[in-house]
């Protein structure tokens, strides 16, 4: 596949910012009118953050790479994976000209950033399995489609998408396709993520908000082909990810056993969560879940909703998306949290 028609002609023809740290890291540096005396902020040893932080991310390509075993070389870090897909928008999708493909219901960002970056979306539906509908795509397929965006485990429904249904779609059509597995960790398999050696056309996304229990850091990343890796460094701005981010992201690493007790702690919660909901007379519906959020279907989520909010409970309310009538999506908290709602849920519903 020529990744290269699929890219914008701007973008092909870009000549990046470059900076004299491209070439030299070391040494007396008065080349980026920083402040050689210091930073007003010295609370962590070690951290020149008078400093920009490295532009090509090699440390935590090393890093990261190490730890997922993948090639630092096909992967490519963002301010959370929402700045990746802004990006991979801005490189494939030319505004009013070319479409984004969009199986819904699905998370939010993916309208809006093509939104604000002008680029038209065909919203298709997934199936009634909340699967891809091949026929619906096909039927919706034109030749300006650059980008198919799919999550898997998909928010707002929490199910894994089937792997060889999405390996097909990557060889059927000439366009990029992104997966983004915000929520892999919580499901027992189903990454694509060692497929991006085979499928030039495959982007797939994480992120460290969700298991890793880091989203005030914002730190996202895609592994992809090298040359969707070198689209994403050619335009993105120079220092994006930040010093501090990347020595939470180290120690993160170091720690990572943490990262799965929270996971084992979160699918138990889940589980439990799951059967109470089902013993409520008015839950009509609780969904499957390979996330840490589980979606159920009730006669009236708004009022459900609001009424948990007036105890102090914030829940997500779905129930305007296609094909979610009367849902609302509830993200898992601690085991103190989900009694509390379950307290309040057991005298509303
Ligand atoms: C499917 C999905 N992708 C991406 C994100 C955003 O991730 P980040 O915090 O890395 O920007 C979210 C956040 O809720 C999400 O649900």
């Amino acid at each position: 596949m020529d990744i290269k028609s699929l890219v914008r002609k701007n973008i092909l023809e870009l000549k990046p910012y470059t900076s004299a740290r491209d070439e030299y890291r070391l040494g007396i540096l008065l080349d980026a009118n920083e402040n050689s005396f210091g930073s007003t902020f010295t609370a962590i040893d070690g951290l020149s953050l008078n400093r920009y932080p490295d532009p090509h991310q090699n440390d935590l390509r090393k890093l990261v790479g190490k730890y997922f075993s993948i090639p630092p070389e096909n992967l490519f870090f963002g301010v959370g994976s929402d700045e990746i897909i802004d990006l991979l928008i801005r490189i494939f999708c030319e505004p009013q000209k070319d479409t984004a493909l969009i199986p819904e219901p699905t998370y939010g960002m993916y309208k809006v950033s093509c939104d604000i970056n002008n680029v038209h979306t065909i919203n298709v539906l997934l199936n009634d399995k909340f699967q891809i509908d091949f026929e619906a795509i096909e039927k919706n397929y034109a030749e300006n489609v650059k980008m198919i965006f799919l999550c898997s485990p998909n928010n707002p429904t929490g199910n894994l998408l089937i792997k060889n249904e999405i390996l097909t779609l990557c060889k059927r059509y000439n366009t990029i396709v992104v997966v983004d597995e915000a929520y892999i960790d919580f499901a027992e398999d189903g990454t694509v993520i060692n497929e991006v050696k085979d499928y030039p056309n495959l982007v797939v996304l994480r992120t460290f908000s969700k298991a890793w229990g880091l989203a005030g850091i914002r730190l996202g990343f895609c592994a992809a082909n090298e040359e969707i890796i070198k689209l994403l460094f050619k335009v993105k701005a120079p220092y994006n990810i930040n010093t501090l981010t990347r020595f939470a992201l180290e120690q993160a690493i170091k720690n990572n056993e943490i990262k799965n007790t929270f996971v084992k702690k979160i699918i138990k919660e889940r589980d439990r969560l799951k059967h109470l909901l089902e013993t409520l007379p008015g839950v009509i519906e609780v969904f499957n879940s390979d996330a840490n959020f589980l979606l159920f279907r009730c006669a009236d989520p708004k009022g459900v909703q609001k009424k948990l909010a007036s105890e102090r409970i914030i829940i997500r309310d779905r129930s305007t998306q296609p094909k979610l009538e009367g849902c609302l999506r509830i993200s898992i908290g601690t085991e103190a949290e989900n009694d509390e709602l379950w307290d309040a849920l057991r005298k509303i519903l």
